[in-house]
């Protein structure tokens, strides 16, 4: 019983803090990587449950507020953002809700994220699309800043949307987020990105985006201190 307290506590905290490499390390040793212990986290967008399994690996193992905040926006805003066949993109998508929600609003939907990501995004995309009637999902590897020409050379990728939740907390690859945010968005191309603002250096990154794309509030959850963002047209 000890152990699924602190479980939970981990796992509650995760959600709510971004922990430095070395706690997030010790944690890693602490507990088990694969365990049935792991929550199963229930959401419902779209008239569908959505189960997604977390785990305790790194960042991208639990669902982030930024990634609430999106679906709940899609899913109400549907004739603003009409998704239907359109070609999205979500980069560090984590646990991939967003996606899910995205693939069930119609979308062509690639989810990526760094390599040790892959297995679980893949397993909650696929055991929450394979019995729907919509386009498959891909889910591919997307280091940010790196090979992008190689994997998703201009000439055959075009996003209508790039998605991101909660990318920008305390780490040291901004610069590369930012080149991969205007490497992606091309005209017509939208960017939705739903962030928890805590840090200088999340409004920093803001200032940035503002300076290279047309920007505009689309919510805010004062509850989660997140903002949702539409930015477009890199100039
Ligand atoms: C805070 S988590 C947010 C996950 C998810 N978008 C959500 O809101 O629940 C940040 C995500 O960015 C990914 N990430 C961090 N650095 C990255 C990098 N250099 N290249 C690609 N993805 C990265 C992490 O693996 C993680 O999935």
């Amino acid at each position: 019983y000890f152990s699924i307290t602190i479980r939970h506590k981990i796992m509650t905290c995760m959600k709510h803090e971004a922990y430095s490499p070395v706690i997030l390390k010790i944690l890693q040793n602490w507990v088990p990587r694969v365990s049935h212990y792991f929550d199963k986290e229930h959401y419902t967008y779209v008239g569908h449950q959505i189960i997604i399994q977390e785990s305790i690996e790194h960042f991208g193992a639990v669902v982030w507020p930024g990634a609430l905040a999106l679906s709940q926006y899609l899913e109400s805003n549907q004739e603003q953002f009409n998704l239907k066949d359109k070609k999205v993109l979500e980069i560090g998508a984590g646990t991939g809700l967003v996606s899910i929600v995205a693939c069930i609003l119609g979308a062509y939907v690639t989810a990526t994220d760094l390599p040790e990501v892959l297995e679980n995004l893949s397993y909650n995309i696929s055991r929450n699309t394979q019995n729907l009637n919509m386009h498959k999902p891909e889910v591919r590897k997307l280091v940010w800043g790196e090979d992008l020409n190689e994997d998703f050379p201009v000439s055959t990728y075009h996003y209508d949307f790039i998605l991101a939740t909660d990318v920008v907390y305390h780490h040291a690859a901004l610069d590369s987020l930012l080149a991969t945010m205007v490497y992606f968005c091309r005209p017509g191309t939208v960017l939705l990105w739903a962030n928890k603002f805590r840090f200088s250096t999340d409004y920093e990154f803001l200032e940035k985006l503002c300076n290279i794309f047309h920007t505009t509030i689309l919510a805010e959850f004062p509850e989660s201190d997140v903002k949702l963002l539409k930015q477009w047209d890199a100039q």
